[in-house]
């Protein structure tokens, strides 16, 4: 084996706020699984992680809930804990950023920031809720965009018709917290440098520490120009107050990273480990970081030029995945398929889950798709249908036939050279972090050892007293390649693996799997793994839906008197729209956005794309193939995301959006009047 490495990995840390759903778990999967690899190999690997505990959210949930700060995050830690558990996370430490070592860590850095005269000191305004007297992130404060007149929109920009602004520019502008009218306030804000790193990021960037892919992207901030990046708040804030700066503290993305380090700190003083040298400018040590593809800026840009700046090492790499679809949608609640890891749990085995991430996690950063019917298909025909299958096939006849004792020969050497000879192709995907291709490796193997034993049917061979050898000689090697399989599907299935070498009476590791058992006591055989019933999926799908509104309220007051008829037209006013008939072709999710769907419309042999805040009310999916009414004349309009071609035609109100569709016999192209 080559020279041992030392490791550090953690995953991105979970707010104090929100139990854990599927999502989380893709990370947390993809991170164990590698980690218990490299453990595997003899590497001296740690996996850290904590509750990231800050920040306004957090206050405001522990408000509601009408408890301390302190006793939220410490109920969220201890739910938070028992799911990484039982999904069997092996953290080797899980702590908190609301700890001293963190606070430690915070201000040394800081300081050190300070000291190299990273960080800038100035006046900003903000919107301030005067009731709650709270400075208001753009995200608390909605209202109408001045611009095109939409309700509900955000404080910073307008997602329909892209104009940004600040929360006071908007239309009666609200606090999404209290209700009240915002007022501008000035405060002190605290910055750090960040374009001083410019050309350090931009090295960094494409040292190979980060996928290609994502390189791109950053490549594109950073030729767009860094800014200063605001790392307070005011108070009230839950979090550590900022060192000779009364009443300012660290922004929760200040002390979050930090918190990687706060974890492994409190680790190594609870284990004898050399801190220092794994967080050494120039360390030989390696540092990971799984993350998802949202807070990639934070991880790959801020996050190194801190370190840099406080004179610790930077990442070896930051690995970045994308988000989790159920059944090729977005997690949604009505639907059911926002699933909580703890609703997971009451119905399902945590390997299944385990085995169908990895499966199709793959390194990069698409979005990978959880689609239940496949999950069972896969699940019950790999592990059940094929694994456990050599096992059971073999391990009987070994019982009777010889008290469980595994024959003295290899009865076909080519055959466990194969298999055993994968182990180093395997051991590079999982390296890589390409844990498709390892399982589809190894579900190869699993194939190759069916197909050997039923073409050599010990089952007939049992029957003649001639061939017992025979019998003895196939079933161990049954057993052998079996061994080897499970090895190699250890980091995945670790709960398997260990029933599995209670079976073997042996242990499975990467070293011994060129070793066969010869001569070996194995157990009597238990099923190791229970095919997924349907009907348990179903229950956790139904167990997810959130309680839908039974029925629609009666409209008391009416909506002409939320918003009166405009002025009158002429006819002639009126004939200047042209409004068409169109065809939804397509219809999709905007990266980037909360409420836009993008539309490809066909009018009758135009195409045109649209972008049409609709997304609350509707699946694309369910869109493509609609016929809906568009203004087809309106001057095309430059958005954030890409031109816009035109409006569709929709009611709204609070409880949702209603699309326009002319009856059925109606002609793409046709003019509506
Ligand atoms: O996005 C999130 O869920 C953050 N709580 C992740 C923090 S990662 C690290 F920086 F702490
Ligand atoms: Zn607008």
């Amino acid at each position: 084996m080559s020279s041992k490495r030392q490791i550090l990995v953690t995953n991105a840390l979970p707010y104090a706020n929100a139990a854990l759903h599927l999502g989380h778990i893709l990370e947390y999967t993809q991170t164990d699984v590698w980690v218990r690899f490299q453990k595997m190999r003899g590497h001296e690997c740690y996996y850290v992680s904590a509750d990231d505990a800050h920040g306004t959210a957090i206050m405001l949930k522990a408000d509601e809930k009408g408890i301390s700060a302190e006793q939220h995050i410490a109920d969220m830690r201890t739910i938070h804990e028992a799911d990484f558990k039982d999904f069997l996370i092996g953290v080797d430490n899980y702590h908190s950023t609301h700890s001293e070592e963190n606070r430690v860590f915070s201000e040394l850095i800081y300081n050190r920031l300070k000291a190299n005269d990273h960080i800038a000191k100035r006046s900003i305004t903000q919107a301030f809720d005067p009731e709650k007297k709270l400075f208001l992130a753009d995200r608390y404060v909605k209202g109408t965009c001045p611009k095109c007149k939409t309700d509900d929109q955000y404080g910073d920009n307008c997602e329909v018709c892209g104009a940004t602004y600040s929360p006071v520019d908007l239309i009666n502008p609200v606090s999404v917290i209290s209700g009240a009218t915002p007022i501008e306030k000035e405060s002190v804000h605290y910055f750090f440098k960040l374009p001083e790193f410019t050309d350090f990021l931009k090295q960094w960037v494409n040292s190979g520490a980060i996928q290609k892919e994502v390189a791109n992207k950053l490549g594109e901030w950073l030729d767009s120009g860094l800014q200063e990046w605001d790392i307070s708040r005011d108070a009230p804030y839950f979090g550590f107050e900022i060192p000779d700066a009364p009443g300012k503290y660290f922004y929760v993305w200040l002390d979050a990273p930090i918190g990687y380090m706060a974890s492994f700190k409190n680790l190594c003083e609870r284990e004898a480990i050399d801190f220092d040298h794994f967080w050494e400018k120039d360390s030989s040590t390696e540092l990971y970081h799984f993350i998802g593809k949202d807070i990639v800026n934070f991880h790959a840009l801020f996050w190194p030029a801190m370190l840099k700046s406080a004179n610790y090492r930077t990442p070896t790499k930051v690995c970045v995945h994308g988000f989790v679809t159920v059944n090729g949608k977005k997690m949604s609640k009505s639907r059911g398929t926002f699933i909580n890891a703890r609703c997971y749990l009451d119905h399902l085995n945590p390997e299944y889950l385990r085995y169908y991430y990895a499966s199709k996690l793959s390194g990069s950063v698409e979005d990978i798709d959880l689609n239940l019917e496949d999950f069972i298909q896969k699940v019950n025909s790999d592990l059940v249908g094929k694994v456990v299958n050599i096992a059971s096939r073999c391990a009987k006849f070994l019982t009777n036939g010889n008290n469980g004792i595994l024959s003295s020969t290899i009865e076909n050497q080519a055959l466990w050279n194969q298999v055993s000879g994968a182990k180093d192709s395997i051991a590079n995907h999982y390296e890589n972090r390409d844990f498709s291709k390892a399982i589809r490796e190894i579900m190869a193997l699993a194939d190759l050892a069916n197909e050997y034993i039923a073409a050599k049917e010990p089952w007939k061979l049992n029957k003649d007293p001639d061939q017992q050898q025979k019998v003895q000689d196939i079933c161990s090697l049954g057993i052998n390649m079996f061994r080897v399989i499970l090895t190699y599907l250890k980091p995945v299935l670790p709960s398997m693996a260990e029933a599995g070498e209670t079976f073997l009476n042996d242990s499975l590791t990467w070293e011994s799997v060129n070793q066969p058992l010869v001569k070996h006591q194995i157990n009597p055989f238990t099923p190791l793994m229970q095919r997924i019933e349907k009907e348990r999926v179903d229950a956790m799908v139904e167990a997810s839906k959130q309680d839908l509104p039974k029925a629609i309220e009666p409209i008391i007051s009416g909506p002409l008197a939320d918003e009166p008829l405009a002025d009158e037209i002429s006819f002639d006013d009126f004939i200047k729209v042209d409004l068409r008939v169109a065809l939804i072709v397509k219809a999709e999710h905007v990266e980037g956005a909360d409420k836009l769907l993008q539309l490809t419309l066909d009018i009758g042999g135009e195409t045109r794309q649209v972008f049409s805040g609709i997304k609350s009310s509707y699946d694309p999916q369910s869109l493509e193939g609609r016929l809906t009414v568009m203004v087809a004349n309106l001057a095309p309009r430059k958005m954030r995301f890409g031109m816009s071609e035109g409006m569709v035609l929709a009611a709204a109100d609070k409880k949702g959006i209603y699309l326009l569709e002319p009856d059925s016999g109606a002609q793409p192209g046709q003019r509506v009047t």
